[in-house]
């Protein structure tokens, strides 16, 4: 019998944030250096749409993760890494709420409001407050390192796992992987 593997819909879910996380990171690098101009705002919107688009992904894979738990792990999975995979996996988990969730904290406190990519008026988190504002703009900057050194973490395990072990952990999530 083949292994299982992740669902289709989680998948997908893991791939979409992924390419967003991975653009966001960079662009997010990025666009602080910028001076003042047209791009940069931008850019910043641009940032903050996608950012949010990462919030809701991770709602819907919340939910579905609720209903469909992760397959159960190879037996060649050792005891320890059996204990330590949901740490990393809920870590990222919790970075992919806590990362777009500062963001809007942040935009809220520094009185810009967010239209979602131009359409949909978001309500603001909080009333404009400079302090606040500059406390969230560092709580967003260190949690963006913190996902930085887990997500290069994550994908060293998975290289490990598939490069080193050859036991299919990246099979149970890659798209063409029968579940
Ligand atoms: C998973 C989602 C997100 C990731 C991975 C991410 C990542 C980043 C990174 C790496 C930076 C640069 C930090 C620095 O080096 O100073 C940044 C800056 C920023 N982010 Fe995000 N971000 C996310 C979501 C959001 C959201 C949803 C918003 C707002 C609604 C937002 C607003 C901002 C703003 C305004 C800055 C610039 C702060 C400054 O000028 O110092 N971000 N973000
Ligand atoms: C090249 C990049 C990546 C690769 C190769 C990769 C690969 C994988 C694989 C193979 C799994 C399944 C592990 C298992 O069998 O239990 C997994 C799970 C997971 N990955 Fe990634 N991943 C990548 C990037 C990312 C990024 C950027 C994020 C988010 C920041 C992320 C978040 C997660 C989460 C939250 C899980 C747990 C899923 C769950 O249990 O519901 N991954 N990843």
């Amino acid at each position: 019998m083949a292994a299982p593997t992740y669902h289709a819909t989680a998948k997908a879910l893991h791939w979409l944030t992924a390419l967003a996380v991975f653009g966001l990171l960079g662009v997010g690098l990025w666009m602080t250096g910028l001076p003042i101009s047209l791009l940069k705002l931008q850019v910043y919107a641009w940032h903050k749409w996608i950012g949010l688009v990462v919030l809701v992904l991770t709602a819907a894979r919340l939910l579905w993760r609720w209903r469909h738990p992760p397959p159960p792990l190879p037996d060649a999975v050792t005891r320890w890494e059996r204990a330590l995979a949901p740490v990393g996996h809920w870590a990222l988990l919790i970075l992919l709420v806590a990362m777009p969730a500062s963001g809007w904290l942040m935009s809220s406190a520094a009185g810009v409001s967010v239209s979602w990519f131009g359409v949909l008026p978001l309500p603001d988190l909080v009333p404009r407050n400079p302090d606040l504002f500059e406390a969230l703009r560092t709580v967003h900057f260190v949690l963006s390192r913190c996902l930085i050194v887990v997500v290069a973490l994550h994908v060293a395990a998975v290289l490990h796992h598939d490069v080193l072990r050859r036991d299919g952990i990246f099979r149970r999530m890659w798209p063409s992987g029968r579940n």
